[in-house]
């Protein structure tokens, strides 16, 4: 194996793709990415949110399910042609979540997290990364969850896939940045976003009372964190203190957050039988 130095990454000459790029926090690092002087490519299947998107920042897009492994590397390969110019910066951050009891969740549920949020990632990984290596180049990020660091009540479909981001990130760190190749995995809490939305649907009300009263970060925020996170070539990327503090001392702080967490799920249960 070739050991290449890595050089700091120009933002303002480098084409990014970002999948799940028309929405949330996709669409806010494509926006800062663009605002930096980047091309920008997205990736998403609706393909109207993509249209508005790819209209405000001057981009390109194609519509795709980043499941759908051939579909999605037909459509890298041809952003690539369109801006002529390969891949220096990938963020994966298209992906779904649906919170609910275990016991109560669906195959189909399980099944899912898995082909978006984990292969989902993969697949956008395995088809940029063998043409960063070979330039000794590129920047690749993937975005994960608070629910990627530690298991929480209602996100037992979730959280695994996040868990598997993870895995995949740490795993590829210590074999592509000693090849050029910066790899960044991003730890978001709740964040002001449609997922959220659309997740706040479904959370069980266990699952509401361990989250607290957290106010969601911005979109905004996060996207800040990950274009810091590429300029200074950062592995592990939190967006807010109490994220970084789970991501440092995660394996310490878990029986304690376990106790705390518990307590608040069985508040829950007495409030029920209050109401009995
Ligand atoms: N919001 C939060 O609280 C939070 C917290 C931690 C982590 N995250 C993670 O952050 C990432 C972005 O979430 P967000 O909150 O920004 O959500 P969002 O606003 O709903 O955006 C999700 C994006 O992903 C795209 N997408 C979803 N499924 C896709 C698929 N199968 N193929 C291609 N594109 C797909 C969506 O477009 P289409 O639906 O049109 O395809 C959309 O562009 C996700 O991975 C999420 O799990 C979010």
């Amino acid at each position: 194996m070739t050991v290449k130095k890595a050089r700091a990454l120009d933002v303002s000459s480098a084409h990014a793709i970002v999948t799940g790029g028309s929405s949330g926090i996709g669409l806010a690092t494509a926006r800062l990415l663009a605002e930096r002087g980047a091309k920008v490519s997205l990736i998403a299947r609706g393909r109207d949110r993509l249209a508005a998107a790819a209209k405000e920042l001057s981009a390109v897009a194609r519509a795709a399910d980043v499941a759908d492994q051939a579909a999605l590397t037909l459509a890298i390969t041809e952003l690539e042609h369109e801006q002529g110019q390969p891949c220096d910066i990938l963020i994966t951050s298209a992906g779904l979540a649906r919170p609910g009891y275990f016991l109560e969740l669906s195959d189909e549920v399980f099944r899912e997290m898995i082909e978006v949020d984990y292969f989902g990632t993969l697949n956008a990984l395995r088809a940029v990364t063998p043409g960063m290596v070979e330039r000794g180049r590129g920047s690749v990020v993937a975005v994960s969850s608070a629910a990627g660091l530690i298991g929480i009540f209602g996100y037992s479909a979730y959280g695994p896939a996040k868990f598997a981001v993870r895995g995949l990130m740490e795993s590829i760190r210590a074999e592509l940045t000693p090849r050029g190749v910066h790899v960044g995995v991003v730890f978001p809490p709740d964040v002001d976003t449609p997922q959220l939305a659309e997740e706040n649907r479904w959370k069980p009300e266990e699952t509401r009372a361990v989250g607290g009263t957290i106010k969601p970060l911005t979109a905004e925020k996060v996207a800040a964190a990950i274009v810091a996170g590429i300029d200074r070539r950062r592995f592990v990327i939190c967006p807010d203190t109490g994220t970084r503090a789970l991501a440092r001392f995660g394996s310490v702080l878990m029986p304690l957050l376990n106790r705390e967490f518990d307590r608040r799920v069985r508040s829950i249960a007495g409030a029920a039988k209050g109401t009995q």
